[in-house]
């Protein structure tokens, strides 16, 4: 799984390591990767932990070759990496727009084409990707600081999980997506407490269930998708939004 060294993919790395899941670990951050790896040995479940750039091309090909090397093919990849360089849109420069759509989209289509020609091989397979709320707008982030690359990105995550599950449906390949809604991290917990005292559309007040979610309930919908629980299930965006 990609971004496995902080937030979410943290959350969900150890979900599926308690689930009895051999885990392979590709993050950009040495030090946090080190950590998670660390911590899932010390519970029982030692981890293969690489340090990757995920929007590389070069980088992606490779980590796979080491991947399959170690571990043959994938059950299962999960393309958690994503993030954003917020701006409203008259002011966001093109370098900013590219980070962002590089870091969603680039990373989950490398990585996707990375594990596939193994896992057609072996005609099984599960992929989820990271989409979010933020692909049909988000009224917080609008109002604090432009969303607009990061929810094109998101969307696009949703387009490519519907075509790809066209594809890859012949060969026994599941894909779908989770798209959480503002779910409070390491990361997110300032920005949220701020939003939440300060904006009139604030995630506490414009989600249903008027409350920021928790990872693991991030790293539950991923379990599911990506296990043979969801057997029938390809092609879908799952959104856990607490209503949104
Ligand atoms: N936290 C939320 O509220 C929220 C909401 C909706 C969607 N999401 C999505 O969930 C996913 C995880 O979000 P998060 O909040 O845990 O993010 P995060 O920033 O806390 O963690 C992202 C991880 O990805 C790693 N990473 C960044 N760039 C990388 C690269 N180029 N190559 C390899 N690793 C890289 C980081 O080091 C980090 O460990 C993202 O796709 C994000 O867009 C998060």
């Amino acid at each position: 799984m990609t971004g496995a060294a902080n937030g979410l993919g943290r959350a969900i790395a150890t979900r599926l390591a308690a689930e009895g899941a051999r885990l392979a670990l590709f993050d950009i951050d040495r030090d946090g990767l080190a950590q998670v790896a660390e911590d899932l040995a010390r519970a029982g479940t030692p981890a293969f932990a690489l340090t990757v750039d995920v929007t590389g091309e070069a980088q992606v090909l490779d980590a796979f070759a080491r991947l399959e090397a170690e571990f043959g093919a994938l059950d299962s990849l999960v393309n958690n990496v994503g993030g954003s360089r917020n701006a409203k849109i008259w002011e966001m420069s093109l370098a900013d727009w590219d980070f962002t759509v590089n870091l969603n989209l680039r990373s989950a289509f490398l990585c996707t084409r990375a594990a596939l020609p193994a896992m057609m091989q072996r005609q099984a397979g599960s992929i989820v990707c990271m989409s979010s709320g933020s692909r049909e707008g988000t009224p917080w982030t609008a109002s604090h600081s432009g969303g607009a690359a990061y929810a094109a990105a998101k969307a696009g995550i949703h387009g490519f999980i519907r075509d790809v599950a066209l594809e890859v449906a012949p060969f026994g390949i599941r894909i779908n997506a989770v798209a959480p809604g503002p779910i409070e991290t390491d990361r997110t917990r300032e920005v949220f407490a701020h939003m939440n005292a300060t904006l009139e559309h604030s995630p506490n007040r414009m989600v249903p269930m008027r409350r920021l979610g928790q990872p693991h309930e991030i790293a539950d919908a991923v379990l599911f998708l990506a296990s043979e629980e969801a057997s029938y299930v390809t092609g879908v965006t799952l959104d856990v939004a607490g209503g949104r």
